[in-house]
């Protein structure tokens, strides 16, 4: 149910007045402790509207959890968050989604018996309504998946399919389709094409491009800085739950941005 979303005519409307200027989410003094692990020491972390942040960091830096917070799946133990200016809670996924975020996890939760067109629309479901209720509109969804497949180059054999039929590769395709169906403000991809082709991979940095030149703010998990250097405008490297750097592509290039970042992981 989009209906209580943003209006996607709501969104961007700043772009033209200067893309990349305009402060989407601000974390502040963000804290997180699983127990005896102090995962997030006081971490600051911001996007911008139009821009790409790449997060990198060794395994167990904080990552993952850092984005979690924001994707209103754990929540953090200190700290603000502000979204567009205003602080905010965000108690569920669902109130992170309604804010305008959307994100693909690293283990991406796929409900295996529903097909991959209603795995896209998981939650918010195209419905008819009638005088007395409502139905599913599932012609509306396999028609907008079957479009979704095309633009993404994803070759899944049909959108009902089940996706317990998919490979690990279309599973996350459709993970990150179904992000990118919702047309967020916030994008968060968290090292999201280890199972994808090459040909994958390159469609889905295709779609970060043009989603970003649109106004989106992108937020790129991965260890490859291969991959994300050229479609980044910014680098945050997490290291044991602290931010070591946060550093304009202008000001780094990819080879000392790999040196600062083996330094960081000895
Ligand atoms: N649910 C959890 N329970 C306990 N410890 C966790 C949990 N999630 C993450 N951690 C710990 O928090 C630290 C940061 O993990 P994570 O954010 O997943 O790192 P990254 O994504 O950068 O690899 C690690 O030490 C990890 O073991
Ligand atoms: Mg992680």
């Amino acid at each position: 149910m989009q209906e209580d979303l943003k209006a996607p005519e709501e969104r961007g409307k700043e772009v033209s007045e200067g893309a990349g200027s305009e402060e989407l989410v601000k974390m502040e003094g963000i804290h997180k402790w699983f127990g005896e692990v102090h995962a997030l020491k006081g971490v600051d972390f911001s996007i911008n509207r139009g821009t790409t942040v790449g997060l990198i960091g060794d395994n167990g830096a904080g990552k993952s959890t850092l984005i979690k917070i924001l994707a209103g799946l754990i929540e953090r133990d200190r700290g603000r968050i502000y979204y567009q200016g205003e602080e905010v809670e965000i108690e569920s996924v669902r109130e992170s989604q309604q804010l305008g975020i959307e994100t693909v996890f690293q283990e991406q939760a796929i409900v295996d018996p529903l097909s991959v067109a209603r795995n896209i629309f998981l939650g918010r479901e195209k419905v008819h309504s009638f005088g007395f209720g409502k139905i599913m509109n599932d012609r509306k969804m396999l028609e907008e998946t079957e479009e979704l497949m095309e633009d993404l180059n994803l070759n899944i054999a049909s959108p009902d399919q089940e996706a317990e039929f998919c490979s690990g590769g279309e599973r996350q395709g459709v993970a990150i389709a179904r992000a990118m169906f919702f047309d967020a403000d916030v994008l968060i991809l968290d090292e999201p094409m280890r199972a994808l082709s090459v040909s994958g991979k390159e469609k889905v940095e295709e779609y970060i491009k043009k989603a970003r030149d649109q106004g989106t703010g992108i937020i790129y998990i991965t260890h490859d800085l291969h991959r994300v250097y050229p479609v980044a405008d910014r680098f945050v490297f997490l290291s044991r739950g602290e931010k070591e750097m946060d550093i304009r592509k202008e000001d780094c290039s990819q080879d000392e941005l790999s040196k600062l970042y083996r330094r960081g992981e000895e």
